[in-house]
């Protein structure tokens, strides 16, 4: 069976995905039973020069080649920006076409109601890439978790800030060169505020909490923390006590009947011995506590061209899987816990 594929966005990862559907194509079709084909792909700028692939789509700027082709039954939303994003989701799912994004500030702040869309035309809307990259973390609390109880999930979800914290401790750099050099890496934008300030973690903390706990906290109800009013002798101090600082996302049951969830991003000292504190530079890492299975912590790259694309065709071969047993329109997330949000202190 053929699929059709339209993707909007031909960036970094955009062009990771349609390298692994060319170069893996064999593979996907022996173990999914279909032939995953892009069909077509949206961009902004047509002038930019794009290499990596085989071009054997057409590619254009306007929505609607991708919105009106009857051939293409899974859009792939890679471009980035807010309203844009929403837009072309919501025209997709409204199209009855299967939707994967990488757009966490978008599932973050209004995922409930496209979720509500996507199930209302009985589509698929995955996200696996919009939190820690090539890290599976949706799809394990999603599947994994059914018969145990979370307690806690807590996690360096920001490559940025951990590879400023990193350069700070092991190579001992200032908090304005480490800054410096995860520009000139380019992990760092030019204007590094979401990274350093905490919001780019809380975004993913908000996912990672819904799938986790079932709750759908606003920006408001978690307490921000970044790395930016850290000092060079902070680090230090905690270094020489044995200790690294890690800005971490934790969302955990609290209260006297753990029936209420915190959820904060904020520097944490953990000792050197933890297994967070070898979580070097840009790399991400997840730790779920579960009644039953004890701890477990997953570890990998938070971003790059094809980890994070792996995780965008993780959800296009499970959508592939879904329309070949025709079983689409599964829910993504957890099941609601009827938890409360532990409002932030003052
Ligand atoms: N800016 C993000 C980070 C990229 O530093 O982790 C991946 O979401």
């Amino acid at each position: 069976m053929d699929i059709g594929i339209g993707l909007f966005g031909l960036g970094t990862v955009g062009s990771g995905v349609v390298k692994i559907l060319q170069d893996n194509a064999d593979q996907i079709a022996k173990r999914t039973g279909t032939h995953l084909l892009v069909k077509h792909a949206v961009v902004n700028n047509l002038e930019k020069k794009r290499t990596g692939f085989i071009n054997n789509f057409p590619i254009t700027n306007d929505a609607k080649d991708i919105l009106n082709n009857p051939e293409i039954q899974i859009v792939v939303e890679v471009m980035g920006t807010l309203d844009q994003a929403y837009k072309i989701i919501k025209d997709s799912l409204t199209a009855k076409k299967h939707v994967v994004t990488a757009n966490k500030d978008l599932i973050a702040s209004r995922g409930q109601e496209l979720v509500a869309i996507a199930e209302a035309n009985g589509v698929d809307l995955f996200f696996e890439a919009a939190v820690a990259g090539g890290i599976p973390i949706l799809r394990t609390l999603a599947n994994s978790f059914t018969a145990d109880e979370i307690s806690r999930v807590a996690g360096i979800i920001n490559g940025t800030s951990n590879f400023i914290l990193t350069q700070m401790t092991t190579n001992k750099l200032s908090y304005a060169n480490a800054l410096q050099l995860a520009q000139k890496k380019g992990f760092a934008e030019a204007d590094p505020t979401n990274d350093v300030a905490g919001f780019d973690a809380a975004y993913k903390l908000i996912i990672l909490s819904n799938f986790a706990f079932g709750v759908q906290p606003a920006l408001d109800d978690l307490t921000i923390n970044g790395i930016t009013h850290l000092t060079d002798a902070d680090i230090e101090d905690a270094n020489a006590f044995g200790y690294a600082v890690k800005l971490l996302g934790v969302a955990q049951r609290v209260g006297q009947d753990a029936n209420a969830i915190s959820i904060d991003v904020s520097p944490y000292l953990v000792p050197f011995t933890h297994p967070l504190a070898t979580v070097h530079n840009e790399n991400n890492a997840v730790l779920v506590n579960g009644e039953s299975v004890g701890e477990i912590m997953l570890y990998g790259p938070g971003a790059g061209e094809l980890p994070t694309a792996n995780s965008v065709l993780s959800d296009l071969t499970n959508i592939a899987t879904d329309i070949a047993l025709n079983t689409p329109g599964r829910p993504f997330n957890s099941f609601n816990q009827n938890l409360d949000i532990a409002k932030p202190s003052q």
